[in-house]
């Protein structure tokens, strides 16, 4: 799969754009600000509906204009499809492809998956573990669209039950049938979920480990472990044992929102005992191995975005990332820096076709 052509209008600092792209390597240079990021975000909507950025839309339109469109040309083996975002001030997402506009937004995702690795995402490792849920959880709404379902649903009937928590202390009364319908749902979600994201670990671990090693030439170990309540046999009764507590905070204080994903650099917590670079290892590794799993199961190759990718790697690990994903597993490549001198010295010895694209100002030569 690969974006062959994009054109932007009032899409954050790009009033108006308009780019073929190489199947290859395409690479973004450009001082900081001049909006290369943007153009990854940019073809991010094409792929999620949404800015990997801005969680508000409004705040993807160049300021002083009302609406910004995206329009996106992408080849998948033998069919082209022509994506449109488009976004007015205070309307609708309008979201079309090929002019046909989806029921619901969340049909789209995993149609053109992308993978992104950009500087803040070290998040995922250092914030609390509500962001590692988050990260799962979109590599399996990409890889399976049933998943993200199921997700809609148990988030449905968190906020109900917890709504009813509320109420209840307001009211000073607890109704325990009025309660019971959203906990047997968040039960039997909970358990879904959980196998799902077991299976996901599972699959993960090995390629996880594999590109791990080989970005740092072996000279860690790391390991990721799944912790979920909702896998033990007893899970039922510990879900009504948690009952007390919930009448008490208010919320719900058990189920697939608790879990965590624990992540481990030679049996260390990484969170606390990983170097910066170490770290940033352990992101590419994990968004090598989400664009691996993707491509396993859809059969074609995700688009993999680089954001200013090159910070906090040394020299040998730079060195083998790009060997890593200039190699024939990995397909389209997107790649910003804002040291063109670097990148191009980078990827002066790959054999892939690759173009350059100059961002000044909003505009790209
Ligand atoms: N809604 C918007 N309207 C107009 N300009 C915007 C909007 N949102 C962001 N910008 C501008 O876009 C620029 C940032 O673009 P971007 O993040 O793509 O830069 P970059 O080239 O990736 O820089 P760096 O090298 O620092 O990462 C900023 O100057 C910012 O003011
Ligand atoms: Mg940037």
């Amino acid at each position: 799969m690969h974006l062959k052509k994009v054109s932007l209008f009032n899409f954050k600092n790009h009033s108006s754009t308009d780019l073929g792209f190489s199947e290859g390597i395409n690479c973004f240079v450009g001082i900081n600000g001049s909006g290369k990021t943007n153009l990854l975000d940019a073809i991010h909507y094409l792929a999620l509906t949404k800015s990997a950025l801005n969680t508000v839309d409004s705040q993807s339109i160049s300021h002083g204009e009302d609406f910004f469109s995206i329009k996106g040309s992408i080849v998948n083996g033998d069919s082209e499809s022509e994506v449109l975002c488009s976004f007015q001030a205070k309307q609708k997402k309008v979201f079309k492809v090929n002019k046909k506009e989806y029921g619901k937004l969340s049909e789209h995702i995993g149609k053109f998956p992308v993978v992104l690795i950009a500087p803040n995402d070290t998040d995922i490792i250092r914030d609390s573990s509500e962001i590692r849920r988050k990260f799962f959880d979109s590599i399996l709404a990409q890889l399976d669209n049933h998943y993200l379902q199921l997700l809609i649903r148990y988030t449905h009937f968190l906020k109900q039950r917890n709504a009813l928590l509320k109420q209840f202390a307001q009211n000073n009364n607890y109704d325990k049938d009025l309660l019971s319908p959203y906990s047997i749902e968040l039960i039997t979600l909970s358990k879904s979920i959980a196998i799902h994201r077991k299976k996901l670990v599972t699959n993960y671990l090995p390629i996880f480990k594999e590109h791990y090693r080989k970005l740092s030439e072996g000279r860690e170990t790391v390991n990721i472990e799944y912790i979920s309540k909702a896998l033990l046999p007893n899970f039922e009764e510990l879900f009504s044992s948690t009952i007390e507590k919930d009448l008490i905070t208010q919320r719900t204080n058990i189920g697939i929102h608790k879990d965590e994903y624990d992540f481990h650099i030679d049996n260390n917590q990484l969170k606390k005992f990983g170097s910066q670079g170490q770290q940033k290892s352990f992101l590419v590794a994990l968004k090598l191995t989400q664009f691996d799993i993707i491509k396993n199961e859809k059969n074609f190759k995700p688009i993999l975005l680089l954001d200013d990718i090159f910070d906090k790697l040394d020299d040998l690990r730079i060195k083998k990332l790009i060997e890593m994903v200039a190699n024939n597993n990995f397909g389209q490549l997107f790649i910003t820096d804002a040291r063109p001198e670097r990148s191009k010295e980078l990827l002066s010895s790959i054999e892939k076709d690759i173009l350059f694209f100059e961002v000044v100002n909003g505009e790209v030569k």
